[in-house]
């Protein structure tokens, strides 16, 4: 059970094996994610929605996913471990941004940061890569920028946006990033993208034509059933699960059958 690196990763690309994504939070999921043989783990900036019940990805902050990543890392084993970086930890800031690595890298012993953007955050991610700190990039869809775009919709349908994202994902391997996430856009832009780098390229809602997937854990395990973009796919109904567990205890204990004679000393 070999510890999956970034070395690893890119072995895989070159040998068209696709790699497997997914966030998790806490030390429990991690475990039981990395025990199924998961290779790479995201404690995904999404915790400030799964976990914090924000609408948004902004308010989580570097303490937060601090707190997350080091829960994450004690349950994991073989995956690799990949943190983002928050929002306002990073951008316009290239000295902050590296200190907001440094943190988590030193803190939680992750092994790796997550950050979203291209040439608006160059400067930031080079200072971090100087430090011998591995960064994964993210493009098209960028919750963190979701008050500029107005909407979660699909990005880089325009001929544009699409040249700008391209031009992005090239400058991030030119400057040594190890991986990048294409997060909703089209899935001929996404395989484009995949077969210009050759930097593992993992989507969410970008297609299969790329070298790996990513999914929020919550979502793929139907844990909330509120959200269900075309480009999920649900893996278990926890939902349902656990609201009968629930739901059974709670009559249970109503009715004193909980806890019976052999359930008590
Ligand atoms: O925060 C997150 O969960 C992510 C993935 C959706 C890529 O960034
Ligand atoms: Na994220």
């Amino acid at each position: 059970q070999r510890k999956v690196t970034t070395r690893r990763l890119a072995e895989m690309k070159q040998r068209g094996e696709k790699i497997a994504m997914l966030t998790a939070y806490d030390f429990s999921m991690a475990k039981l994610i990395d025990e199924a043989g998961m290779d790479v783990i995201l404690v995904g900036d999404s915790a400030s929605n799964v976990m914090a019940g924000n609408i948004t990805t902004l308010p989580i902050t570097l303490d937060q996913m601090i707190y997350h990543a080091k829960s994450v890392v004690k349950g994991t084993q073989r995956a690799l471990v990949v943190v983002d970086l928050p929002f306002g930890s990073y951008q316009g800031n290239s000295k902050e941004a590296l200190a907001s690595a440094i943190r988590i890298m030193k803190e939680s012993h992750a092994e790796a940061v997550k950050m979203e953007g291209g040439n608006e955050i160059r400067e930031s991610i080079e200072r971090i890569l100087c430090a011998g700190i591995p960064v994964m990039g993210h493009l098209g869809l960028t919750p963190q920028s979701i008050n500029k775009f107005g909407s979660y919709n699909v990005r880089a349908k325009e001929e544009a946006e699409a040249k700008k994202l391209i031009e992005d994902a090239l400058m991030l391997e030119e400057i040594g990033c190890f991986a990048l996430v294409l997060e909703k856009i089209p899935a001929k832009l996404a395989a484009e993208v995949a077969s210009k780098l050759t930097i593992p390229v993992i989507g969410i809602g970008a297609g299969g034509g790329v070298d790996g997937q990513v999914l929020v854990m919550h979502d793929m395990l139907g844990i909330n059933k509120g959200f269900s973009p075309r480009f999920l796919r649900r893996y278990a109904d926890l939902s349902t699960i656990i609201n009968e567990a629930v739901g059974n205890y709670i009559s249970d204990v109503k009715t004193s059958d909980f806890p019976s004679e052999k359930e008590q000393y």
